[in-house]
């Protein structure tokens, strides 16, 4: 999803830096924004001149230091809260004392990133869709400690960025993950339980409730271990056996079937 943000911050005029721990990924993630602009550009929607000029607003580097300078920070790294938590001290550590530090958790804590800096008053939930540059909302999470200012310069940011902007407070799973995730997850026990197969799931909600996909195609499209995860932060949070994740969801994310990403998950790709 990083790759999604820098596009559509340097699409809105933004100065980019797109950091990751290795090259690879920078190149992977650059091929993905050179993808999607060249859709728009054979819509006739961007040209060819604004495409590069977005693309060299991007600039890629593996050096958490080179942030030093960012006046807002939007963290997309692996949902898992030691992983999170440590880049937050790190970005504590190198970025400006007037950085605003958000983060594109789906599911975690807020006000938990925040303590590990020293200032918790510039912590925000900026939460993404997928896809990125497609997807009209972005969530935003105040933390306990996150003051007024924050809150509206990350609206007017994200308004900036061509998004609608709606606000909630710190729980688990925010409102997005609290209502789509269960949904998913009673999917999957619909097809454990043999009630239907994948595609008469898929095809009752997307023809029944108009969804766009139906919940076992959305699963594999987030990454099944992101489902997981965001099983586990509501499980845990509200300490309500409702959120229990569903036994064939965690056997595929065991077997590495995590979805499109990685070629299986309910379908194959
Ligand atoms: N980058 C840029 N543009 C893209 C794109 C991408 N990755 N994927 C699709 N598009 C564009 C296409 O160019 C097309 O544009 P146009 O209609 O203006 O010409 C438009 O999106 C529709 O694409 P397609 O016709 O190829 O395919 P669909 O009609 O099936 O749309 C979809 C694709 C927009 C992904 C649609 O299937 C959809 O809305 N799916 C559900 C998405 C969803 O629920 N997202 C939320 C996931 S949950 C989440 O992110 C939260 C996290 O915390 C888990």
């Amino acid at each position: 999803m990083g790759a999604g943000i820098a596009q559509v911050a340097a699409r809105g005029g933004f100065d980019v830096i797109m950091q990751d721990v290795a090259d690879e990924f920078l190149a992977r993630g650059m091929k993905t924004i050179d993808r999607s602009l060249q859709r728009d550009v054979d819509k006739a929607r961007l040209s060819r001149d604004e495409k590069s000029a977005i693309v060299a607003r991007i600039k890629t580097t593996t050096d958490i230091g080179a942030l030093s300078d960012a006046l807002i920070v939007v963290e997309a790294v692996t949902e898992d809260l030691d992983v999170k938590t440590g880049v937050f001290r790190s970005l504590d550590a190198v970025t400006r004392a007037d950085a605003i530090l958000a983060s594109n958790t789906s599911s975690i804590s807020i006000t938990k990133l925040a303590t590990v800096t020293q200032k918790p008053d510039k912590v925000i939930g900026m939460h993404f869709m997928n896809p990125v540059p497609v997807m009209k909302l972005i969530e935003i999470i105040r933390g306990a400690a996150t003051t007024d200012q924050t809150y509206e310069k990350i609206r007017a940011l994200s308004e900036q960025l061509g998004k609608v902007p709606l606000e909630c407070h710190d729980s688990p799973g925010f409102i997005s993950n609290r209502l789509l995730m269960p949904m998913i997850n009673e999917a999957i026990f619909a097809l454990y339980e043999g009630v239907a197969t994948r595609e008469s799931i898929d095809g009752i909600m997307k023809l029944g409730m108009n969804h766009p996909m139906g919940p076992l195609t959305l699963a594999d499209f987030i990454g099944l271990d992101v489902c997981l995860a965001i099983m586990n932060v509501l499980h845990d949070g509200f300490g309500d056996s409702k959120y229990r994740a569903c036994p064939l969801l965690k056997r595929y994310v065991d077997a590495g079937w995590l979805g499109k990403k990685s070629g299986r998950g309910f379908y194959e790709y």
